[in-house]
């Protein structure tokens, strides 16, 4: 018999002394794990407590039959496999061992070679199912493992994504600061020239009440300008949470009042194309927030450049069939070909410490593939303004 078949589990229950002495000790040479019951009740203790693979049992015992021993334990495990012995072999016996799924059914006096055979085949198959048992065990606690991994990872990611959505908040909440500042100049220096007029007019004794009137509420309206456009910003950091329809010439107003004034002041224009207003549906400030993001590097590239006059950035707007075309289009020299398939990196840079983090176009491509289900590419361009970028965002209608 074959060695790896040894460690099979085998529980004799016959109530013979000398019968089970003489299987045990057959067994036993064998080297099975053998365990014995005098009776069926003890069988069943034994079998809830050693688990065995095969039971050999009798049929005709005192007090409990071996068929309801074998209903018990098939009610534990329908897999334990049983062999049974027994004196009698009447029709009534084989169509109860058939229904119970004895594996094997042997007559006394027995033939040692037909039950070590027996077992044999049967420890083969149990064998085989254990091995498959182990396996599929095996490949799932390796899928566990992985899955707990990919869990992980995943887990990771979403940190660092959050982290990254946080650091580029931060970076455009200051680059937000720096356009409040340059769209208050106006309203402020508007209060300042006011506020002078009342002086001078002071001082020449030519105050009149209608002329401190009309300074008056000439100031009230700009801090309402300027409260305005604080709200304007305010606003603008909610998050949306839902897509809506807005057309093109209030996307483009929404940029205008966001960064022309800095843009005036820094001498770039910026030209805003469109053929005709179509009608979106789609997340407004987000597709802002994107392009925001793509005409700063834009004016970063003209300081970097140390372009002083004719700086451009252009945006063409193109309907498309189902989506809408925006190329961001600039004149501040282009960006190096060795470095151009890396830009949308995260934490790529070229930009010094403190100027720039590298997420902005990472979270532009993020906010355009996730939230927007659009596409963005670049390329460098050679166009009647000079070299430059031409970044180009494709999104869908609605
Ligand atoms: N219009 C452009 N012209 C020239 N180079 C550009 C342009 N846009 C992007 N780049 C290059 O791509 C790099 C990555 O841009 P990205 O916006 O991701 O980061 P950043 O502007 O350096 O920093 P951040 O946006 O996080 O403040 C820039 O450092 C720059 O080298
Ligand atoms: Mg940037």
């Amino acid at each position: 018999m074959e060695k790896d078949l040894q460690n099979i589990k085998i529980l004799i229950v016959e109530n013979s002394e000398d019968a089970r002495k003489f299987y045990l000790d057959l067994l036993k040479k064998y080297n099975f794990n053998v365990y014995e019951a005098s009776n069926a009740k003890e069988g069943i203790e034994s079998y809830k407590k050693n688990l065995p693979d095969i039971i050999i049992t009798d049929i005709i015992m005192p007090e409990m039959s071996g068929f309801e021993l074998i209903a018990k334990v098939k009610q534990i495990n329908k897999n334990t496999s049983i062999i049974i012995i027994s004196a009698f072999e009447s029709i009534e016996i084989l169509h109860q061992a058939i229904d119970l799924e004895v594996c094997k059914f042997i007559k006394k006096p027995i033939h040692w070679d037909k039950l070590l055979n027996a077992i044999e085949m049967l420890s083969k198959d149990i064998k085989s199912k254990k091995l498959i048992k182990f396996q599929k065990n095996l490949i799932e606690k390796q899928k566990k493992i992985l899955e707990n991994r990919v869990e992980n990872e995943i887990e990771k990611n979403q940190e660092k994504e959050s982290l990254m959505f946080q650091q580029s908040r931060y970076a455009q909440m200051g680059e937000m600061l720096s356009m409040i500042a340059h769209q208050w100049r106006q309203p402020l220096n508007a209060i300042s020239a006011s506020a002078m007029n009342i002086e001078i007019e002071n001082s020449f004794g030519e105050l009149t009440e209608e002329s401190i009137e009309s300074n008056i509420k000439f100031i009230h309206n700009q801090i309402q300008n300027m409260s305005n456009i604080i709200n304007d910003f305010m606003n603008f950091f909610k998050v949306e949470k839902e897509s809506l329809e807005f057309t093109i010439t209030s996307l483009m107003k929404g940029i205008e009042d966001l960064i022309g004034a800095q843009f005036r002041s820094r001498g770039i224009e910026l030209i805003l194309n469109f053929k005709e207003d179509i009608t979106l549906n789609s997340y407004k400030k987000e597709i802002i927030h994107i392009l925001i993001n793509l005409i700063i590097n834009s004016r970063d590239a003209f300081d970097d450049m140390d372009i002083k006059k004719n700086k451009i950035v252009t945006l063409n707007f193109k309907d498309k069939r189902d989506t809408f075309e925006i190329a961001i289009i600039d004149n501040a020299g282009g960006i190096d070909e060795n470095i151009i398939d890396r830009i949308f990196e995260p934490y790529f840079t070229t930009k010094e410490q403190g100027k720039g983090t590298g997420i902005g176009l990472y979270m532009t491509r993020s906010i355009i593939e996730k939230n927007l289900s659009g596409e963005i590419s670049v390329r460098n361009i050679d166009s009647k303004n000079g070299k430059g970028v031409c970044f180009i965002v494709e999104i869908p209608k609605g």
